[in-house]
């Protein structure tokens, strides 16, 4: 589906950022693995988490979809049952690479995961890896790619010093860790969002962070009871840029989720004097199992161009595509660094976004871990093709409405995996 967004000024009004995508999909895999019911406020209905929802129903779950919350009765930690077929996990990323943790220690059942199209080129190596020094008996296509075959199996725990800053990666250690043999630490080379630590910890799991490094004890069992899914500041971010760079424009965005994993693009924007006012978590250096949230006050100013560096990529990975946005509207140069894994997204989000914002009227240039953006007074428009990918469709979108002859989205209906009712809240926001 394509679709046209026109040049707009004074966005305005108040509006709830949908639910988070990634607490999502941990409170049904969670959810999944406790023993007793958990019940989950505000899951995301979108195309991502309901693959999620079908996965843990074919692993033996039952899952209650209620008018204002989802229940999931769970099978247990060690007690997932075999499918008939394979498990489809759709476009879903966090969930090819999460699931397998939990799979791995399913002693004498064997699981098959495979996805679509762009899943199928996404590469699954980087949680077999550290799997299999668990003991984990994994296969792969060419070695790292879907299909991917979990033969279960007893596994003992271990020390892994993960080689890229990825929650995925280590969340996925950090589930096979609950039923290793003794205590598993993980090391990050940057700190990556923490939900899958936080979950645990309110599920009575022991678990431990110190610096870069986090340490799970074994389990018998997850005691979960009710989770609360924050919305989502990736999704947020998209509204954020809307409100920064449409002239005229006051939005209040209620609900967003400001774990300080999660708010690497709200202090990006602050540092290129974009207004974003809301009270952001700061990292005490202590784990606690809250999510926090806060409203978030935006309005449209002029930006100044900034640089990232590699250790805040991990806190805003999935918003870098937006920080190149608003390179374009700012004074001066964005400069994006240590941003490789942009390559292994949805679709090759560094290529995507020079290639997308240069068709558009950008000056920017890729670089092989990142990219380099001179302001140059805004975006003229034309044509973006999204390629599959929610967050390239998203930002096509909002650079539409900032543009000074709009754009035409190649392939909207991308948006769906995340944020489905996106285009109704822009909409509302433009009227
Ligand atoms: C996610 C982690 C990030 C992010 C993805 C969701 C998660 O991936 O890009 O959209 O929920 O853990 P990596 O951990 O591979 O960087």
């Amino acid at each position: 589906m394509n679709m046209r967004f026109e040049p707009t000024r004074g966005l305005s009004g108040e509006l709830q950022a949908p639910p988070d995508k990634s607490v999502s999909h941990r409170a049904a895999l969670l959810g999944a693995m406790s023993s007793e019911p958990v019940r989950i406020e505000r899951y995301l209905n979108a195309a991502d988490t309901n693959s999620t929802l079908e996965a843990v129903r074919a692993l033996g779950a039952l899952v209650e979809l209620r008018e204002q919350e989802v229940v999931i009765r769970g099978t247990g930690l060690r007690e997932a049952r075999e499918p008939d077929g394979p498990i489809d996990v759709g476009n879903a990323g966090t969930l090819l690479r999460l699931l397998p943790g939990w799979l791995a220690a399913q002693e004498g059942r064997t699981f098959t995961l495979d996805g679509d199209e762009s899943i199928r080129r996404r590469p699954v190596d980087r949680v077999t890896e550290p799997l299999r020094l668990m003991g984990a008996d994994l296969s792969a296509r060419a070695g790292r790619f879907t299909p991917l075959v979990v033969r279960g199996t007893h596994l003992r725990a271990i020390s892994y010093d993960m080689p890229v800053a990825s929650a995925q990666v280590k969340s996925c250690v950090l589930l096979a860790a609950l039923a290793a043999d003794g205590a598993t630490t993980v090391s990050e080379p940057a700190r990556s969002r923490d939900h899958t630590e936080r979950m645990l910890l309110r599920a009575g799991v022991g678990v431990h962070r110190n610096g870069r490094h986090v340490t799970v004890v074994n389990a018998d069992e997850l005691l979960l009871d009710r989770v609360r899914v924050p919305g989502d500041p990736s999704s947020a971010a998209f509204l954020i840029t809307a409100g920064v760079l449409v002239p005229q424009s006051r939005l209040l965005i209620g609900d967003v989720g400001v774990n300080w994993t999660r708010t690497g693009f709200m202090r990006i924007v602050r540092r290129m004097q974009g207004i974003v006012l809301g009270d952001l978590e700061d990292d005490t250096g202590e784990l606690i199992g809250e999510e926090p949230v806060s409203d978030l006050d935006v309005a449209h100013g002029a930006l100044e161009g900034t640089v990232v560096e590699p250790e805040e990529v991990p806190l805003a990975i999935d918003e870098l595509p937006l920080v190149a946005l608003l390179g374009c509207f700012a004074e001066g140069e964005t400069v994006v660094h240590g941003a490789q894994e942009l390559r292994v997204k949805e679709s090759d989000r560094i290529a995507g976004v020079v290639e997308g914002l240069r068709g558009l009227g950008g000056e920017i240039e890729a670089t092989e871990d990142g990219f380099v953006v001179q302001g140059n007074g805004g975006l003229r428009g034309g044509t973006i093709d999204a390629k599959g990918d929610h967050r390239m469709a998203m930002m096509g979108a909002i650079a539409g409405l900032a543009s000074k002859e709009g754009v035409e989205v190649l392939g909207m209906e991308a948006a769906a995996v995340s944020y489905p009712g996106f285009v109704e809240d822009l909409t509302g926001l433009c009227s």
